[in-house]
């Protein structure tokens, strides 16, 4: 077996920024070395934002010359760095070294004169090149080089895993192959800065904010951007003059609630996106949600986009697992498999209804994490004790303070293996008495739940109540044989030692259908799978068909 990859030894991306597998030139400089400080979620969010307001989009023709096309660029001002990849068409995001280029790239544009239709005149950052004479140049374009934005397919994910040294190795590799990376982490914040464009038209001192697993180390390429809209003032330094006995406020409209208050604002940047913004498409708007949203479809970056906002708890999430995925490498390798897993076996889904979410089976990763001994990630009232004053944070009456300093936190002394710690979680699980007891990782430890959902996992910031509300005793009673028998399967492979290769072992045996059906599974009979199904699945893998167990695709 390879070597446990400890906190400050971890192979690929880690610390601050995870969202890379190679650190492009001219990139954020995040850190992941021994020496280097980790960085602050709200450093990275800070720098990758600006980084986003020098950036623009390009629709290119197929085949371009790429010198000539950034030579063409490079008259508004020096290119930081750039890239292209393959949507509708072949796109290029380039970012300048300074904000004033974007402007003077602008400057020299103007809204195409169509035929039968009319363009709606709105001045974004993303355009599109036309050749002058395209018959003369095509054919002598070489192709350019695309970067990928879509997750592995099934077939090469199964190569992958069929072919890794180990169990931690697969589990590693998956994380590598499925991780967000860094042209996909750039994409997401310059769409965002997009938005905040077309929302600044209402409200200028406004920021859109990538939240969820775009920014909190989970994310896996395919996954939805979450965005808050924030405008709230809170934080901004008052340039008030308090001279005399005066305070002025703004004339405000008043509505009866702060929800009616999110609706409206929801119901016009909606109407805002769907009449002026290029490339948004789709737009639904659902303001009647616990959550009011405006979803919709940013079809230049195909991401599915969820726009909310007064929502500063879920920021605060991000921030926490951010931490959490940030503090021992073996996290996000374990979270990315048990997602993966999950949504192998339909226990996730892209439809919402009685499913547990990722965000819920994250929770359950770190909750388990936390139950090792010695533990591998603190609890949240620990990282509560470690804060200091700038660190205090109440939202809507609750306390979210912890510490933001990712260096203060103690690296773990457990060395467990990533095999161990997959087997030991379905073990867990498999056996967990969801009936009686709540998952709570303020504290690290089970509670008696306070009513009788399925599934309790308290939410850790509004304590009162529970994330996984919606989750089916159906549900939950398909997730424990599913990992009873994942645990089951882990075991046989251990117990039969290194043979040879000729099934699916490891990682890829758990991500494969249950080869027990269902009514077998809950009368709890378990059979060794016979040699002929092995044969049949791994054929079907091979042949990468739309029905394929292993797809992955989330949206
Ligand atoms: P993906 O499935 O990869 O999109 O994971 P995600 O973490 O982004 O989940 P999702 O898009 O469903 O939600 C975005 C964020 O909203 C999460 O990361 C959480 O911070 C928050 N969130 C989602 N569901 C809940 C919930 O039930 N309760 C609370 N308090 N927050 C939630
Ligand atoms: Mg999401």
């Amino acid at each position: 077996l390879r070597p446990v990859f400890r906190r400050l030894n971890c192979p690929g991306p880690v610390a601050a920024d995870l969202s890379r597998e190679e650190q492009p030139p001219g990139s954020v400089e995040t850190g992941s070395e021994d020496k280097i400080p980790k960085k602050r979620f709200s450093e990275v969010q800070k720098e990758r934002r600006e980084q986003a307001q020098r950036t623009v989009l390009i629709h290119c023709p197929n085949k371009i010359n790429e010198r000539k096309f950034l030579k063409y660029l490079s008259q508004h001002g020096p290119i930081n760095n750039h890239f292209f990849y393959e949507g509708f068409g072949l796109y290029a995001v380039v970012e300048f070294c300074r904000k004033d280029s974007v402007y003077s790239l602008q400057g020299g544009i103007h809204t195409p004169s169509l035929g039968t239709e009319a363009a709606i005149p709105f001045k974004s950052r993303f355009f599109n090149l036309k050749l002058k004479n395209p018959s003369s140049q095509i054919s002598e374009q070489p192709c350019v080089e695309t970067t990928n934005q879509l997750p592995p397919s099934s077939k090469k994910l199964f190569e992958i895993l069929y072919y890794a040294e180990s169990i931690d190795d697969q589990l590693n590799s998956l994380l590598r192959k499925f991780q967000l990376t860094e042209e996909n982490t750039k994409l997401r914040y310059l769409t965002c800065s997009f938005i905040e464009d077309i929302a600044a038209a209402y409200f200028p001192d406004c920021t859109v904010r990538p939240f969820g697993s775009s920014v909190n180390t989970f994310g896996k390429l395919g996954c939805d951007l979450d965005m808050f809209l924030d405008l709230d003032e809170f934080g901004k330094v008052s340039t008030n003059k308090n001279v005399g006995n005066f305070l002025m406020e703004y004339q405000v409209k008043n509505v009866p609630s702060e929800r009616i208050a999110t609706q409206k604002i929801l119901s016009v940047i909606g109407e805002c996106l769907d009449h002026l913004g290029p490339g948004c498409v789709g737009i639904q708007k659902i303001l009647n949600a616990r959550c009011p949203l405006v979803r919709f479809s940013h079809q230049p970056s195909g991401f599915q986009c969820d726009l909310t906002t007064n929502n500063r708890i879920a920021l605060k999430s991000s921030e926490l697992l951010y931490i959490y995925g940030a503090l021992d490498s073996r996290v996000r390798a374990l979270v990315f498999s048990v997602r993966c897993w999950a949504r192998a076996h339909s226990l996730t889904s892209s439809i919402p209804g009685a499913w547990i979410t990722n965000f819920s089976l994250t929770m359950m990763v770190i909750f388990f994490l936390q139950r090792r001994s010695p533990p591998i990630l603190p609890t949240l009232d620990s990282l509560k004790t470690l804060a200091d004053a700038e660190d205090k944070c109440i939202i809507e009456g609750n306390n979210c303070t912890f510490t933001h300093d990712l260096n203060k936190i103690k690296p773990s002394g457990n060395t467990e293996t990533l095999e161990l710690l997959l087997k030991e979680f379905f073990e867990y699980y498999g056996n967990f008495a969801f009936s009686k007891n709540s998952i709570n990782i303020r504290q690290g430890k089970e509670q008696n739940k306070p009513d009788s959902s399925p599934l309790h996992i308290q939410n850790p910031f509004e304590t009162s109540l529970n994330i996984s509300k919606n989750v089916s005793q159906s549900q939950i009673q398909k997730f424990v044989d599913l990992a009873r028998e994942s645990a089951w399967i882990l075991e046989q492979d251990n117990k039969n030692g290194p043979s040879p290769r000729i099934r699916p072992w490891g990682l890829a045996a758990v991500l494969l259908p249950s080869v027990v059906n269902s009514k077998s599974l809950t009368t709890k009979k378990r059979k060794k799978p016979g040699s002929e199904t092995v044969k049949n699945l791994l054929e079907s893998i091979k042949s990468n068909s739309t029905e394929n167990p292993l797809s992955t695709n989330e949206k």
